[in-house]
């Protein structure tokens, strides 16, 4: 068997309402995830890309949160529409979502604005209010 091209893996983590970090499953994140698997499934990937959910990747704020390996791009408040773009844009055209995908500040660091930080964020973007 080849070795899978891509790993998809997305958060599914259930947390308690009120959570003050809330939860990717409170965000629909287990229908993302079937519609990934369905999605790549459908555009003959199956054997090239593997689709995982996984526990907390310690970005709730951002979910729901996708990674994909091995390039490491990290996206962020993906709803099940957006589904069939990250397959067809990324996963099948190797260009990712610029769009859904996470500043860099974002992602582990606590300086990102959905965590409290001074910086404050887009979705591709980084704006700076100081
Ligand atoms: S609950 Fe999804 S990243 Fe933490």
């Amino acid at each position: 068997m080849p070795l899978y091209e891509r790993h998809v893996f997305v958060c599914t983590n259930v947390r308690e309402a009120g959570h003050p970090r809330g939860c990717c499953a409170a965000k629909d994140s287990p229908k993302v995830r079937e519609l990934l698997k369905a999605e790549v499934e459908k555009r003959g990937l199956k054997k090239r890309v593997r689709v995982n959910q996984a526990g907390c990747l310690d970005q709730c704020e951002h979910g729901v949160t996708v990674v994909v390996y091995p390039e490491q791009v990290w996206y962020g408040f993906v709803k099940p529409e957006d589904v069939a773009e990250i397959v067809e844009q990324h996963l099948l055209g190797g260009q990712p979502v610029e769009r859904l995908r996470l500043a860099d500040v974002c992602v582990n660091t606590d300086r990102c604005a959905h965590r409290g930080g001074s910086v404050q964020l887009g979705l591709g973007s980084v704006k700076k209010t100081i």
